[in-house]
């Protein structure tokens, strides 16, 4: 059996790879990891560890948007799922967005709807409920909570990673993948820690900026509302969902909780509780409209009824406990 996940140095696909580390399950199988270093240096020690954890691991530096790369064709043929979480998320806004999402996408699915396709059993592309953006001012005959059937306009996306994702899901949903058995996440907002974590988000860059004494400036304003996941129960999904839940297959689902989707000033609150009470930290933030500052006010309440109907999957972690194991890290307590 192999597992190909793409942008697996990524900080979705570190906690992919300790996730698969885990499992007993995949001992003999093969993990194939194709990433293009987009982060430089983060990337080595990653390659490096799960050589040493998994048995039969192995990565291949390559851009996946490249037409005709003839390592890619292979490794799509030879796999048996593959998990696509290769994206430019620490760059906010490039034009790599559409390459790397879109090329990415139309290459990935031309691969596998050759005539000579592979074994595919599986495929997971990653979306995101950002695509929810423009939709309380620009469809303001949809009332929240926005269900998957809700599709912006990509030309009037907050930003052009947005409408890139909008964009690779109408790929996914066109003649030519029908029969295909992938699931495209639309994924609320990833918080915890994993080996290869990102800082420059909401909750995790709040908390480390906290620890560090740091002051943050949230994007928004406090009464923005928005989805959250926790990095495990995500990695965990996206393993669950390989074998186990056929009935997702072609389908686009929002994934996350409704008491995981808070008014963020309240959400911010909260975790600046937990940080005084238990780490006797003052968190000094504040969110970018209070201040005056250009920002986007992203703000949208999600329906995951679809979710918690077709897969029997709890998400078991909330933010207090994501909270608490990312600054036990991060101060180096035990
Ligand atoms: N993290 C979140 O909060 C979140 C939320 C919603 C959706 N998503 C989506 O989930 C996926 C993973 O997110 P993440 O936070 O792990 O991102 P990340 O930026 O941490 O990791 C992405 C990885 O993809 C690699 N990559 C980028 N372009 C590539 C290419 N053309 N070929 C090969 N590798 C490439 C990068 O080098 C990196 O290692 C992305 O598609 C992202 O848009 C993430």
């Amino acid at each position: 059996m192999q597992i190909l996940i793409i942008g697996g140095f990524g900080y979705i696909g570190s906690q992919l790879l300790e996730s698969i580390a885990a499992h007993e399950k995949y001992r003999n199988c093969n993990i194939v990891v194709v990433d293009n270093w987009s982060y430089g240096r983060g990337m080595a020690p990653l390659q490096a560890l799960f050589e040493s954890r998994l048995p039969h691991f192995h990565s291949y530096c390559l851009d996946f948007s490249e037409p005709g790369d003839a390592t890619f064709r292979d490794l799509v043929k030879s796999s048996d799922f593959i998990i696509n979480v290769a994206s430019l998320t620490q760059v906010p806004s490039t034009n790599l967005h559409e390459k790397y999402i879109i090329d990415g996408v139309r290459v990935l699915t031309e691969l596998l709807t050759a005539e000579n396709a592979g074994k595919l059993r599986k495929v997971i592309d990653i979306s995101s409920t950002s695509i929810y953006g423009p939709v309380r001012t620009r469809m303001p005959d949809v009332t929240p909570p926005y269900s998957e059937q809700v599709y912006p306009d990509p030309a009037v996306a907050l930003h052009n990673y947005a409408a890139s994702k909008l964009v690779a899901e109408k790929i996914w949903q066109s003649d030519r993948c029908q029969g295909l058995p992938f699931t495209v996440f639309r994924l609320s907002t990833v918080f915890g820690y994993a080996v290869g974590m990102r800082y420059n988000q909401f909750i995790n860059q709040f908390l480390v900026d906290a620890a560090a004494g740091r002051r943050t400036i949230l994007p928004g304003s406090p009464d923005n509302i928005r989805p959250f996941v926790h990095i495990r129960d995500t990695a965990d999904l996206m393993l669950h969902l390989l074998e186990q839940a056929p009935q997702t297959n072609g389908e686009i689902l929002n994934i996350g909780a409704a008491r995981l989707n808070p008014r963020l000033g309240d959400l911010f609150e909260r975790l600046s509780a937990l940080l005084s009470n238990e780490f006797g930290l003052k968190p000094d933030y504040a969110f970018a409209a209070d201040l005056g500052q250009p920002t986007l006010e992203e703000s949208y309440q999600v329906d995951f009824s679809k979710f918690e109907k077709l897969v029997s999957f709890p998400l078991r972690h909330d933010f207090e406990s994501g909270a608490r194991e990312l600054l036990t890290r991060v101060l180096g307590r035990a």
